[in-house]
């Protein structure tokens, strides 16, 4: 069905996986990425239409709540209610937590965690009042496990899933779901970015050996979106092949 899906982060490596998924699913696309990057990003709008699929786009900082706010209300007046939200953005400023200033914490709480306040809550309410919704938020491996380096960032994703588990209650009289996906280690410039002794040591503990691909994790955020997956909700989906097993 022709639905309205919003990816924030939808113009970066996972999120033009998850708008190319979502569009062949059949939804109404919309990428929000940061205004820094506009020139890049017309050419990505290009080349997402050469490949047949159009995306609209706003380019915000969504650790702004008002700028958020006002990106989500421009959305809705372009392509109609919001009844899909994949909550993508995402940074990283790692550092050892005796050398992480407070600038460093405070720019991952406000984009990775921050950001799903700001633009989740204004579509929240429409999606209960009409009946449908599907909210997944993009965590990480190093939420559900810790991470050497990223006190910040594991922060901010175990507080993503905490968003998703609440708001499965509050949403589920109402066929609205709210579910995370955690991706392991995903071969993107995020991960080219570490130094290459640490990539090295962690490539070694990935039972699948292997980096995973970003469609892989695409396709966990278009089976928890599909219209059909509505008793599915406050799950943590794993897609980070073996890297932290759980029960
Ligand atoms: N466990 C235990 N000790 C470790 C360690 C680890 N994982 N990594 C480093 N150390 C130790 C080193 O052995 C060294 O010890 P000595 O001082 O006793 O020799 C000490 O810590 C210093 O190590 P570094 O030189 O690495 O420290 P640094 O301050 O220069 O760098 C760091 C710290 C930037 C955090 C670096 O270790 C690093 O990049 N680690 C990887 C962090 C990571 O996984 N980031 C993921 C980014 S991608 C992403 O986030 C996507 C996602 O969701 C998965
Ligand atoms: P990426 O290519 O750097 O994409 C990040 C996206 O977030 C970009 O679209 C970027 O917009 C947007 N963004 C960042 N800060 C923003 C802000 N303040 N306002 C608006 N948009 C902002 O990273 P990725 O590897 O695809 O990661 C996508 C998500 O998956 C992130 O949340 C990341 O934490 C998570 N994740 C990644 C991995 C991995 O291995 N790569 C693993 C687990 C989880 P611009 O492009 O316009 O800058």
């Amino acid at each position: 069905m022709s639905r309205v899906a919003v990816v924030t982060g939808g113009t970066g490596a996972i999120g033009t996986e998850i708008c190319k998924a979502l569009a062949a699913a059949g939804r109404k696309v919309a990428a929000i990425g940061h205004p820094s990057e506009s020139e890049r990003v017309a050419q990505w709008k290009q080349d997402c239409a050469d490949a047949g699929f159009e995306v609209h786009v706003e380019l915000v900082d969504l650790a702004d709540h008002e700028a958020a706010q006002l990106a989500m209300g421009s959305i809705e007046s372009a392509l109609g209610p919001v009844e899909i939200l994949v909550n993508a953005a995402g940074i990283t400023k790692d550092a050892r937590f005796t050398k992480m200033s407070v600038e460093a914490w405070r720019a991952v709480i406000s984009t990775n965690l921050d950001s799903v306040y700001n633009v989740t809550q204004p579509v929240f309410g429409g999606m209960l009042e009409r009946g449908f919704g599907r909210i997944v938020n993009i965590a990480s491996v190093n939420g559900q496990k810790g991470q050497f380096g990223q006190a910040n960032y594991a922060a901010a994703k175990a507080g993503m899933h905490g968003v998703s588990m609440s708001l499965a209650y509050e949403g589920a009289r109402k066929n609205v779901t709210a579910n995370t996906v955690s991706p392991g280690y995903i071969a993107t410039p995020m991960v080219d970015a570490i130094k290459p002794e640490a990539r090295a040591a962690i490539e070694a503990q990935i039972p699948m050996g292997r980096l995973g691909k970003p469609e892989e994790v695409a396709r966990a955020v278009a089976f928890l979106t599909a219209d059909d997956a509505g008793y599915i909700t406050g799950v943590n989906l794993p897609v980070n092949g073996g890297l932290f097993i759980s029960h």
